[in-house]
């Protein structure tokens, strides 16, 4: 695998590439990498000639001080990963190669921009914005695959690529999950084990929820993840929502032939957590 920490470097290696009509598969991150990740390099590597991962923490998502200098980092770790994957370029950047001058572009998301993960944590999906937008025109990918943990990112990514005119098709992978279930997620390290064993009920809470939301209705599935929640001393609900799968509007009932999306942000202790569940 090739290791650049220059987006110059990168170009040049990709663009002997691209004159040998070779396409370009990319997977952004942020390290601190886990099977979910490999299973996109998995993704690229099945339809893409050569796969590019990144690794950078981008400061300007993070609404948090605290949360970015706490995220997770493992770099030794990641590289023998992507190795054993078959990754074949990682572009691992300092803050002065992405941001060389302050970004400041504020992008128009509309609705997106307003709910859920946007509505709890704001400017951050303007920070990945920011950095999506400079990576992609750096690298110039054909396809970048993203994973569906966090639904309203990806949505997010395709309004950007839309807005930019980017030549680039954006791939939503599935969310992968250990074995009791809890969406595999570089925060899920930063879990004590007491914590770990809390968070495995945030699936066996969705999916309860997801049946109820069926059967009862959406409002008795929105009060059951309350009820769940407050029972647990060290969880805190940040949101649960049931939301129409293409906009992401709120729903308060399921209707026949709407497709629907339950989505929840969750605290254990200060470890916050995302997962969303199909309701189908
Ligand atoms: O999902 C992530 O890990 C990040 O938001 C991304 C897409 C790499 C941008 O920093």
């Amino acid at each position: 695998m090739q290791v650049f920490q220059l987006i110059s470097e990168v170009k040049t290696y990709l663009s002997l590439q691209k004159q040998q009509h070779k396409t370009i598969g990319f997977v952004p991150t942020m390290g601190a990498l886990h099977q979910g990740h490999i299973s996109l390099i998995n993704e690229s590597k099945k339809v893409c000639d050569i796969t590019v991962c990144s690794i950078f923490v981008n400061p300007t998502q993070f609404n948090n001080a605290n949360d970015l200098t706490r995220y997770p980092r493992t770099p030794e770790v990641d590289i023998q990963l992507l190795e054993q994957a078959g990754c074949d370029v990682l572009y691992m950047p300092d803050v002065k190669d992405v941001y060389p001058t302050t970004d400041t572009r504020q992008f128009n998301f509309g609705y997106l921009d307003t709910i859920l993960e946007a509505e709890h944590r704001p400017g951050h999906y303007n920070g990945v914005g920011q950095v999506v937008s400079i990576l992609l025109t750096g690298i110039e990918p054909n396809k970048a695959f993203f994973g569906s943990k966090d639904y309203q990112q990806v949505m997010i990514v395709k309004a950007l690529v839309k807005q930019l005119k980017l030549p680039v098709e954006i791939i939503s992978c599935p969310i992968l999950r250990e074995d009791d279930g809890l969406a595999m997620s570089s925060r899920n390290m930063l879990l004590t084990p007491e914590e770990r064993k809390i968070a495995k009920l945030v699936p066996i809470m969705m999916e309860e929820a997801r049946d109820i939301a069926k059967q009862i209705g959406v409002s008795a599935a929105k009060s059951y993840i309350h009820n769940e929640v407050v029972k647990v001393p060290i969880m805190k609900l940040d949101y649960y929502e049931v939301c129409d799968t293409e906009t992401l509007e709120p729903l308060t009932a399921l209707k026949p032939n709407q497709q629907a999306i339950s989505l929840i942000a969750v605290f254990v202790g200060n470890i916050r957590l995302i997962d969303n569940w199909m309701i189908d």
